[in-house]
């Protein structure tokens, strides 16, 4: 579904990508993991076309899609959820909704599956009760379901996660862990940036481990679980 070959990118003088190589198989959830500033939303960033990589390229379901803009790659079917606030504050949840059907719409369909409201509402019921209130005065995590039911919204194939779980209670981070593993059960492909290492792992289908621009160790996740020196060295756990 994705491939990602030796990608470069800078952001003026300063190099942050050095050539980072990943595969995402149809159907899997692939997790990135790495410490702060080793430039995991600068990857996340430059797959969705926000940042122009230097050097490289960006496969997307065959498709070389590198240096495209950001709206035509979401319209081939790649979502992005980007790192903290994910929706528009000072509207209310159905508007925010709105929004995201209507962003649907102009798109026509990813090839993905579309929900239904109804269908969002059975998984998500905390956003049917909160309807009419503003965005800004849900909790985080219910602003996390919020931003996730824009997406289920669009139908996307490709979902793209920075760092979802940060700044989630426990209780959230359970939920959020629910929706993606039935997601990916129904065909839906992940690649989740992440730096909660029992998150990730758990849901991985494949990890790469990513310090200073580049993948440092990849493998499946119950081998990364079982290498602490790994874990110790490039994440500090
Ligand atoms: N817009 C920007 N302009 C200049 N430097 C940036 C910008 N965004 C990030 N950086 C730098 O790039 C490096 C990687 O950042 P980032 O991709 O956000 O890492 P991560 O998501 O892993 O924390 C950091 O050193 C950061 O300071
Ligand atoms: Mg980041």
């Amino acid at each position: 579904m994705l491939d990602v070959v030796d990608l470069h990118a800078s952001y003026g003088k300063s190099a942050v990508l050095h050539g980072m190589t990943l595969h995402v198989p149809r159907g899997k959830l692939v997790a990135v993991l790495g410490r702060n500033g080793v430039g995991k939303t600068t990857l996340v960033r430059s797959i969705a076309g926000l940042t122009e990589p230097r050097q490289g390229q960006v496969i997307f379901d065959g498709k070389d899609v590198t240096g495209q803009p950001p709206h035509q790659i979401a319209r081939l079917g790649m979502a992005v959820m980007a790192q903290g606030r994910r929706v528009f504050p000072s509207l209310t949840v159905r508007e925010n909704l709105d929004i995201g059907r209507r962003a649907a719409d102009r798109g026509r369909d990813g090839g993905g599956i579309r929900w239904s409201l109804e269908d969002v509402f059975a998984e998500l019921p905390v956003l049917r009760e909160r309807l009419s209130i503003k965005a800004e005065r849900l909790s985080g995590g219910e602003q996390q379901m919020l931003a996730f039911a824009r997406i289920l919204l669009r139908g996307p194939r490709l979902v793209l996660m920075d760092e979802p779980s940060e700044g989630l209670s426990p209780l959230r981070v359970r939920e959020l862990h629910r929706i993606v593993a039935r997601l990916r059960d129904t065909g839906m492909t992940f690649l989740l940036v992440e730096q909660n290492l029992p998150f990730a792992l758990d849901l991985a289908d494949h990890v790469y481990l990513m310090a200073k621009g580049a993948v440092v160790h990849e493998s499946d996740p119950e081998s990364l679980r079982a290498d602490e020196g790994v874990l110790q060295r490039f994440l500090s756990v």
